[in-house]
């Protein structure tokens, strides 16, 4: 008996049909049956959200998401979201505000910060942390400040002992 299944979806706009295992992750089949390579994979646990995309409208962990569990669903990746006026913004942002930092896991940063944006268009740093759809990429939004809220553990890490608060231990 065969674990494969068919599968109809759309992806970034275009209905894709194809054949997936059933433990083949969204993340997988995106990057290596569609070559959307802008999906990247950290943790691979769900922790990290670096592989965040939108299902159906919603952030979503595609490491963590079957792909034969979103038949029928609207995918949108970071390169769905080219076009998106929300996203531009956030692009120049984190471009003028550093909030690059190394840019592996910016492709999930982008989308849960535009995913924020659009929620909670008043929302403050705290506000936007605690509302993220991952617990380490929770971009800062509004404003952009160069203190990283966001980005993995180590980045935030760095900055403050670069800019050695004084509860940082010498
Ligand atoms: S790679 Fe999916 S949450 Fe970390």
């Amino acid at each position: 008996m065969s674990l494969s299944r068919a599968i109809s979806l759309t992806v970034n706009g275009a209905v894709v049909s194809a054949v997936v295992e059933g433990a083949t992750h969204l993340a997988d089949f995106l990057r290596e049956q569609r070559d959307l390579t802008g999906t990247h994979l950290g943790c691979e646990h769900g922790v990290c959200g670096a592989c965040t995309v939108l299902i159906d409208g919603e952030p979503a962990r595609s490491c963590i998401t079957l792909a034969a569990a979103c038949d029928g669903a609207d995918v949108r990746t970071v390169e769905g979201l080219d076009d998106d006026p929300v996203t531009t913004r956030l692009r120049a942002a984190f471009k003028i505000d550093h909030g690059l930092q190394c840019g592996y896991c910016t492709p999930g940063m982008l989308v849960t910060a535009r995913d924020i944006v659009r929620r909670l268009p008043q929302a403050d740093e705290a506000r936007s942390a605690s509302n993220s759809a991952a617990t380490y990429v929770a971009a800062p939004v509004t404003p952009v400040s160069s203190a990283p809220s966001g980005g993995c553990w180590q980045t935030r890490r760095r900055w403050w002992k670069r800019h050695e608060p004084p509860w940082h231990p010498k």
